[in-house]
């Protein structure tokens, strides 16, 4: 008998995102003249910046001769942009990355699932509480949880990220956990960790032979100095970290999709006999048998984004999204919601005093506003709501508008 992976039982019918999208299909056919401002799922609105659309447009004029023609490109990326991405991104901040440590994909969302099929099944994870829903949901399908019971799954270690620790968890709270996964600054709080902070969970990791998954996917966010914008500026990150990277919020491609993830050399998880075994020429191995790389145009489009008018002009976009936070964060604060994030982070989370679904639903009848429920992101992120800044500076303050009517 065919049988199926019982696992998704586990899981809830539908991904967070997904079930928000069904929520506010349904409000808009029921009122159709509905202007909806979408501040719920992190997708950007801006376009690409220039220099991104300028690189593409020359690659595909290079697909259309035989001279420049490419076709299947190498499975851990093109050296132009692995290059790049180890100098600007690390070696110019004084980061010991290299360019064959860098493993370009189509995206964080599908390295942070796909890297777990390189430990074993009996592994112990940690995720924080709320999360990022993929983290735990991979994890799920690849069985190893027990039940969902209330919100939360036998087998998982939960990292409460709540007030109480400013919504940065310290590894006390992982005893037992052999990954962690780390998100900062983080999705859904918008909290960012001090180098303090970081350097306490490698320390850690470091003596508790564990590893850390560290999803960067937010760092060009960071403006606040001394904030680290890699888990490698922490001393002895190299031997107990992996690091995803991502383009999607950096440079306005959640369409394009590319991203990379950084496998340090010398990086090792254990075999049963308890003899190392080094995890790069693994992951080198998953990526070559099951994936053919991003684009030529996409790697070319993510290259031009090092260039100098690339670094100004994503810069700007970026700029654009963290005014957006601050206007609503301001608007938010003067109507006594106790909000963080913002300032650093594309992401508010505010403090609804209240049943997070149920002030969704206010919000998405009352304002055409859509948020995402805390709830969403796990039982600790009850009686908070995420409020994205991507979208229109004229949206936003519509938004703004409309949520001082209501609330
Ligand atoms: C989010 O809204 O949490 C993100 O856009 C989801 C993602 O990056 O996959």
């Amino acid at each position: 008998m065919l049988h199926v992976n019982e696992n998704y039982s586990k899981i809830q019918a539908s991904y967070l995102f997904t079930e928000i999208a069904h929520r506010v299909a349904a409000h808009q056919s029921a009122n159709p003249d509905a202007k909806i401002i979408r501040l719920g799922i992190g997708d950007v609105t801006e376009p690409l910046c220039d220099a991104v659309v300028k690189a593409m447009h020359k690659a595909v004029d290079d697909e259309a001769t035989r001279k420049d023609f490419h076709g299947y490109g190498p499975e851990q990326g093109y050296a132009f942009l692995r290059e790049k991405a180890a100098k600007v991104d690390f070696q110019d901040r004084g980061i010991d990355i290299a360019a064959d440590e860098i493993f370009v994909s189509d995206g964080a969302k599908c390295d942070c699932g796909n890297i777990q099929e390189l430990f074993g099944n009996d592994v112990k994870i940690a995720v924080g509480d709320p999360v990022y829903p993929v983290y735990v949901d991979t994890n799920v399908m690849a069985g190893r949880t027990g039940a969902n019971d209330g919100g939360r799954y036998s087998g998982l270690v939960y990292l409460t990220c709540d007030a109480s620790n400013g919504f940065v968890p310290g590894p006390e709270l992982a005893e037992g956990a052999d990954i962690v996964y780390l998100c900062y600054p983080n999705n859904p709080t918008g909290a960012v960790a001090t180098k303090e902070q970081l350097q306490k969970w490698v320390d850690w990791a470091n003596a508790n032979k564990s590893l850390i998954l560290f999803d960067a996917a937010y760092e060009a966010f960071i403006r606040t100095p001394g904030i680290p914008h890699s888990i490698y500026e922490c001393e002895g990150a190299r031997s107990c970290a992996i690091e995803f990277r991502s383009y999607s919020k950096t440079a306005g491609f959640t369409g394009v999709r590319c991203g990379y993830t950084v496998v340090p050399k010398g990086l090792v998880a254990y075999a049963k006999d308890g003899s190392p075994v080094e995890l790069r020429p693994m992951w080198t191995r998953r990526q070559t048998t099951k994936f053919n790389g991003a684009s030529y145009i996409t790697q070319r489009g993510a290259e031009a984004i090092y260039s100098p008018e690339g670094q100004a002009q994503t810069k700007a976009t970026i700029d654009f999204y963290l005014e957006n936070g601050r206007l609503m964060k301001e608007a938010l604060s003067a109507l006594g919601y106790d909000v963080t994030g913002g300032g650093n982070s594309p992401y508010l989370w505010v403090n609804v005093k209240g049943d997070s679904w149920e002030f969704f639903d206010k919000l998405l009848k009352k304002a055409n506003v859509v948020t995402t429920p805390g709830a969403g992101f796990g039982r600790a992120g009850e009686g908070y709501i995420r409020i994205s800044s991507f979208n229109s500076r004229e949206n936003v303050l519509e938004a703004v508008e409309r949520l001082r009517n209501v609330l």
